[in-house]
Formats: structure tokens, C-alpha cells, sequence
């Protein structure tokens, strides 16, 4: 496994180009099983998550071409309906595939997803909605088997518990080839919800309300492939402005608009971080010391739980404390230890972590134990004292495309140190 070792110390300068968003990729790739024929995907990122999910569709009988940043997805019918453990283990959004599947071909085997580093992350909702649009969903041997009798979902009333991302994206697209209209109430509000809704639209589908917590979709009668380029990433965008800032930094971050990060922008600002908009992008000043601010994760618009770790690491390098709550993830705190190994000062009562701010840290071997804990270990060590080493960055490649060649081009000391095994 490949580490990565950072000196840390100087501030990052320069432009660095924002890839195309992971999170609206993958439920845009899976869309693709809705229609048969030849799909574009541009903007694409080269990212783990990417490869498994076209492993997946490979799988599942779609040939695909993988050459980021295009790739071509070629969708043809299919007897094979199961996503496997072994596939879906690597990558919870393997989940995706079931509300186009099911769709399709009126029945899906796929693997339940089981919990990860951050918590339980059940799809209950996934299931109940697919069962008022007249689905049978057994669960048996680890598998979630859903079937539809008439063989076409109907549309339905779906008032959803939690506005879950995925579970939005899912029965977003199952309602597209559904039998009559279908309304998601407490929906998913990201951005990445509503790119979804473009593509699918562009695909013949009828989906208004995408970004708001009502969408309705009105079922029709089939799809057509699609050429389409993805948004940028959001969340990428975000890690590289909070490390511009806290390496008291100059960037500028193109490609990306402010209008889907304003809650995070408005911490930022609240703390101290010069944000400017540019023509092509965001440009971010950063300073020696901070405000220290409080923040409360939520669902869009509020602050982003994907976020939340690289904004603590910010605030290790406030005057006072701040009072950072996850209210998303029961378990997303786990960069909290590595960050105190480093010198900083969190003390965590459940949900909440109380940040001091410190007048430094100092760099360590740490390990990285989810995608964004890692960015934030990735953050510390840019500005700590000595060398930090990242360990187990499988779970950085899985979200950042090129990671240590896009901070190196901004100045920094580091580089990727091939592992062993
Ligand atoms: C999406 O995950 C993102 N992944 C996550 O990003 C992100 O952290 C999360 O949304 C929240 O914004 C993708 O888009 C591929 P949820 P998702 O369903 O859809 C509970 C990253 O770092 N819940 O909105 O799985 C769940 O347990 C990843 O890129 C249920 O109880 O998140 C969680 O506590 C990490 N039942 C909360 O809702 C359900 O049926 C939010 O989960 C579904 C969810």
C-alpha cells in the first residue's frame, strides 16, 4: 500500500484545475443502464471509485471504455441483474444500480452494502420507496432481491425519512420508466442530485423539483443514451481552498463556482479566509491564525458533512476553540486521534468535537481511515512542523484524482512512496 509523505511548511501557491465531481459520476454512470445504446461521459475523474463502478457495469453487461477524462459506456440488454458482494464490498454507491435495474428489467439482485468506516449507512429508505412504486423486496443471504410482479414499477407518493443522496438518486431514476408520476417528498437537495436530473432529462426523462425537497417525475415509456459532461467537484474544491487557507496560502481553485459551497464559504470567511470570485473560479487567501468558528454539519445547503474533517484540521490553527457537531454520520470523528498524534488539542463527547486551536503541529506517521478523514490528514501535514507520512492512501485514490501531483503543482513538498503489498 503506497503512503504519502509530506514536509510541511510552505504555502501553497498557484491554480489548481477542480476534476470532475465523484458524487454525481457515479449515480450518472449507473443512469446509463436505463437506456440501451451509446453513452459519452466527459469531465470524468480518474478515480478507484470510477474503475469499480464500470467493473460493476461490466458485470452487468455494458461494455465499457475507461480512458478518464472520457468514458463511453455501451449499454446493451441484459440477463444478468446482481451486483455482487465482492464488487458492492468495494464501493457502498454500488447501491446505485439497483433503481435503474429494477426499472429496466423489473428485478435486481444486489449486495446490501454493510457498513463502513463512518457508520451503519443502511438503504431502508432505497427499499421502501422501491416497494410503494410496487416492487417485492426480500433480503436474504446478504443480498437485497427486488422484483416487480406486473413487471413495471408503478409512480407513487414517497415521502422520505432522511433526505438521502443516494436513496434520492435511486428512486429518482427508478420513477423514470415507472407506469404514471411519482413524488419524492424530503428529497436530497445536492447539487449532485440535481446533475443527475439534467442527464436523465436529456435522456428523454420528465424530472422537475431536482434540487429541491420535492421532485416529481413523470414515468415514460423509454430512454435514449446520452452525451453528457459531469459538474465539477464540489468537495474536491472544498479540500483544496481549506488547504490553501491553512497553509496561509494564495490559490486560485478554477473550475469551480461558490454557488454550491456557500455554507462552507461562509465558515470560511467567518474564520478569516479571503474568498475572491475569479472568471474561471474561486480564489483563496489564506493567513497565519484564525477566527475560531463553530459548525454544524447538515444536509445541502447546509455545511457538508464531506467537509467537516478537512474543516477541523482548519481550526487547529484557531485563536480559542470551536465546537465542530456531525449530525449526518454516527462515527466520522476518526481523524480526530491521528490530528491529536500531530499535536492538536480535540476532545470529542459524541457527536461534537471541541477543537483548541494550537500554534502548531507536528508531522507523524498517520493513518488514513475514510476518503475525507485522509484529505484532512493530507491538510495537517502541508503545514506541519517535519514530515508527516499518510498511510493507507487506497482511500484517497478512491476521491482525489491525482492528489499528490495537484498539491505538488501548488508548491508542496510531497510525494507518493510506493508500498509493499
Ligand atoms: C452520499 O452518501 C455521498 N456519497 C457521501 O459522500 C456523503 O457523505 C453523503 O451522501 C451525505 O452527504 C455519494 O454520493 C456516492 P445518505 P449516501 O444516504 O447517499 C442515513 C464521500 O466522502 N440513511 O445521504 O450513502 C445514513 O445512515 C461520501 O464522497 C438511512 O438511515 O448518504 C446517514 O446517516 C461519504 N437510511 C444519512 O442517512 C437510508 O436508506 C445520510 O446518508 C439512507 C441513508
Amino acid at each position: 500500500m503506497d503512503n504519502i509523505r509530506i514536509v510541511g511548511g510552505k504555502p501553497l501557491q498557484g491554480t489548481v484545475k477542480i476534476s470532475g465531481a465523484k458524487n454525481a459520476a457515479l449515480p450518472i454512470l449507473c443512469a446509463a443502464l436505463l437506456a440501451d445504446g451509446e453513452h459519452v461521459f466527459r469531465n470524468v475523474p480518474a478515480l478507484r471509485d470510477i474503475e469499480t463502478t464500470c467493473a460493476l457495469l461490466e458485470h452487468l453487461g455494458v461494455r465499457c471504455e475507461v480512458t478518464p477524462p472520457i468514458v463511453k459506456l455501451h449499454t446493451r440488454p441484459s440477463d444478468v441483474r446482481e451486483a455482487p458482494y465482492e464488487l458492492v464490498k468495494q464501493m457502498r454507491a454500488s447501491v446505485l444500480v439497483l433503481g435503474p435495474l429494477v426499472a429496466k428489467y423489473g428485478e435486481a439482485r444486489v449486495s446490501l452494502p454493510g457498513g463502513c468506516a463512518i457508520g451503519a449507512r443502511p438503504i431502508d429508505q432505497h427499499l421502501k420507496g422501491l416497494e410503494l412504486m410496487g416492487a417485492n423486496i426480500l433480503l436474504e443471504h446478504g443480498y437485497v432481491h427486488a422484483s416487480v410482479p406486473s413487471g413495471r414499477l408503478r409512480g407513487a407518493e414517497i415521502v422520505l425519512d432522511i433526505p438521502t443522496v443516494t436513496g434520492t438518486e435511486n428512486l429518482m431514476c427508478a420513477a423514470t420508466l415507472a407506469r404514471g408520476r411519482t413524488t419524492l417528498v424530503n428529497a436530497a437537495r445536492e447539487p449532485e442530485v440535481e446533475e443527475l436530473a439534467r442527464v436523465l432529462n436529456k435522456m428523454g426523462a420528465n424530472v422537475t423539483g431536482a434540487g429541491t425537497d420535492v421532485i416529481v417525475v413523470e414515468g415514460v415509456e423509454g430512454l435514449q443514451p446520452v452525451d453528457h459532461a459531469i459538474m465539477p467537484d464540489r468537495i474536491e474544491a472544498g479540500t483544496y481552498m481549506v488547504a490553501a487557507a491553512a497553509t496561509a496560502g494564495n490559490v486560485l481553485c478554477d473550475g469551480v463556482s461558490l454557488d454550491h459551497l456557500e455554507a462552507l464559504a461562509a465558515k470560511l470567511r467567518k474564520a478569516g479566509v479571503i474568498l475572491e470570485r475569479e472568471a474561471n473560479g474561486v480564489r483563496v487567501i489564506g493567513r497565519e491564525r484564525y477566527q475560531a468558528v463553530d459548525v454544524t454539519t447538515a444536509p445541502h445547503p447546509g455545511f457538508p458533512t464531506d467537509m467537516q474533517a478537512q474543516f477541523m484540521v482548519l481550526m487547529c490553527r484557531a485563536s480559542g476553540r470551536s465546537v465542530i457537531t456531525e449530525t449526518i454520520f454516527e462515527n466520522r470523528f476518526m481523524h480526530v486521534s491521528e490530528l491529536n498524534r500531530m499535536g492538536a488539542r480535540i476532545d470529542v463527547h459524541g457527536r461534537m468535537a471541541a477543537v483548541n486551536g494550537v500554534d502548531s503541529l507536528q508531522g507523524a506517521e498517520v493513518m488514513a481511515t475514510d476518503l475525507r478523514a485522509s484529505a484532512s490528514l493530507v491538510i495537517a501535514g502541508l503545514f506541519a512542523e517535519g514530515t508527516t507520512d499518510v498511510l493507507r492512501v487506497y482511500h484517497i485514490d478512491r476521491g482525489y484524482e491525482h492528489i499528490e501531483a495537484k498539491f505538488a503543482g501548488l508548491g508542496a513538498n510531497i510525494q507518493r512512496v510506493r508500498g509493499h503489498g
